[in-house]
């Protein structure tokens, strides 16, 4: 019955990205990060110096702009970005990017795309409720702010970069605030979405919770 979507939303620092590449994993089929894909627009326009209120520069960009995903990585006009729009600076940008509904359907046009060709894991803010409304699965993972916040200092920290856990904390609520308002593609469960709180929980025990849900669905 076609391919097998499965959905896994939720806010910044529920552990999405980590938990849906091992469950992609163990039902062998493909991850696809739509965070990713925000950021990598809006590093694009951050260098174009794109104003996001102005539709007609928007629209300039997109057209200018070939976005090619994989797994893991993710390719600007050819270019491997997928480091580059990790930074601070960047993820400040992608919240404004992603408030702009010409953007927002050039990327789900791409996201049901990829899903129309092959069975994948999606992982956003939107998938389970506005890019995939009949997938299969959907799954909602939410922890607490102050869990969130230490699993992306300890991110950061890995990466090297330091910065203080008030303020990664100070981030993140301001992303939730941002990501929940959005008139288009906000942040919010699916009414049919699981919901599992993580707090607590190693990747591995969320991601067995996870594929006992999904066997039991397909
Ligand atoms: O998941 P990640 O932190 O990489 O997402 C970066 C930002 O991209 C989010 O804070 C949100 O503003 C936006 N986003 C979105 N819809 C998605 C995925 C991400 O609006 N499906």
């Amino acid at each position: 019955s076609g391919p097998l979507v499965v959905t896994i939303d939720g806010p910044a620092g529920a552990g999405k990205s980590t938990v849906a590449k091992k469950l992609a994993e163990r039902l062998g089929i493909r991850y696809l990060d739509t965070g990713a894909m925000y950021r990598a627009v809006a590093l694009a326009g951050h260098r174009q110096g794109v104003n996001w209120h102005d539709n007609e520069q928007v629209r300039r960009l997109l057209q200018s702009l070939e976005l090619h995903v994989e797994q893991d990585r993710i390719f600007l006009n050819g270019e491997d970005v997928s480091d580059l729009i990790r930074s601070p600076e960047i993820t400040r940008e992608t919240a404004r990017a992603a408030d702009v509904p010409l953007v927002r359907e050039f990327l789900i046009a791409q996201q049901r795309a990829i899903a129309a060709r092959e069975s994948l894991v999606t992982e956003g803010r939107d998938q389970g409720t506005l890019v995939f409304p009949d997938a299969r699965v959907k799954f909602f993972l939410v922890a607490s702010p102050e869990e969130r916040a230490r699993r992306r200092w300890r991110d950061f920290k890995e990466k090297g970069i330091d910065i203080a856990y008030e303020k990664v904390l100070e981030e993140l609520l301001q992303r939730d605030e941002q990501d929940s308002r959005r008139p288009f593609g906000a942040l919010k469960k699916a009414p049919d979405a699981i919901e599992i709180q993580t707090d607590g929980l190693s990747v591995d025990q969320v991601v067995d919770v996870l594929l006992k849900h999904v066997r039991s669905h397909v």
